[in-house]
């Protein structure tokens, strides 16, 4: 059936993009990400929809629209860099992408959202790929046969974020396309950069409470229903629950929600969740 068929709350640490490279670390994460990429699979997408907190913001919600993109994190590299202490800044093996686009799909969209006056904006010229997009690819895309729908997050209101993550999938629908829908993220985001697998124990607290209410049955209404305060208390990094709420309104109401994995990747909460729309 026409739609999204499945969704995954995914982290992109940008130390994963050297995956098994990195023997012995995160072991949960990459395996979650390897089962994640069988069902992926099985499932044979016309489309992976990746919506990242790390495509450079704009004042406008971003939508790919570029034929073909191809490359290497280095790219993308410095910027990340720029981010992390001295101390941790490292190359990366180049580690390259190369998948399709989808440029029919991202003019649709572009209409769209234009048309419930949302601030939509067509890039059609393949920009550097960024970690946040990168990791979930590489690990559910791996031989780039899946073109790919890369759209920016944007903290506005949680609100808009679904609806326009509802115009996504009403859109996807329309053009009997089938998908799978990631929004890259995690949920503590407390840096601990010395400890490679720690967690941050408070953040390890906020991220359990929220991941037994998405997996009690009301998922939409224990994400949607979190006060500014309660959010604040997490630390979470830039672009919050937005991809989250992306997610949500694209899946519909009453999704049901696992987690494949968690742990701690340098202090951060780093779940897997999967979610599948009710039938
Ligand atoms: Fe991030």
């Amino acid at each position: 059936m026409a739609g999204i068929e499945l969704g995954f709350l995914a982290p992109h640490a940008w130390i994963m993009v050297a995956g098994e490279r990195e023997e012995g670390q995160h072991d949960q994460t990459t395996s979650a990400f390897r089962l994640a990429a069988e069902e992926v699979a099985r499932l044979e997408p016309d489309r992976l929809v990746v919506a990242s907190p790390h495509w450079k913001p704009t004042p406008h919600l971003r939508i790919g629209g570029a034929p073909r993109y191809t490359g290497t994190l280095d790219e993308f590299l410095p910027h990340i860099n720029e981010g992390l202490p001295l101390e941790h800044r490292r190359d990366l093996p180049p580690v390259p992408y190369d998948f399709p686009g989808v440029p029919e799909l991202a003019a649709r969209l572009l209409q769209a959202g234009e048309s419930m006056g949302f601030p939509v904006q067509l890039e059609e010229k393949p920009e550097a790929l960024d970690h946040g997009s990168m990791v979930p690819i590489l690990y559910l895309n791996p031989d780039g046969k899946i073109p790919v729908l890369l759209l920016s997050i944007e903290e506005g209101s949680k609100e808009r974020s679904r609806e326009w993550g509802e115009i996504i999938g009403k859109e996807l629908t329309r053009a009997g396309l089938t998908a799978v829908f990631v929004a890259s993220g995690t949920l503590s985001h407390h840096f601990m950069f010395d400890s490679p697998d720690a967690l941050w124990p408070q953040g390890e607290k906020w991220d359990k409470k929220f991941m037994d209410g998405i997996t009690n049955g009301e998922c939409c209404e224990s994400v949607f229903g979190l006060s500014d305060e309660e959010i604040a208390m997490g630390e979470l990094e830039a672009g919050g629950l937005h991809g989250l709420y992306m997610l949500l309104g694209a899946l519909g109401t009453f999704p049901v929600a696992s987690v494949l994995s968690y742990e701690g990747i340098v202090g951060v909460g780093s779940p897997i969740i999967r979610f599948e729309p009710a039938r």
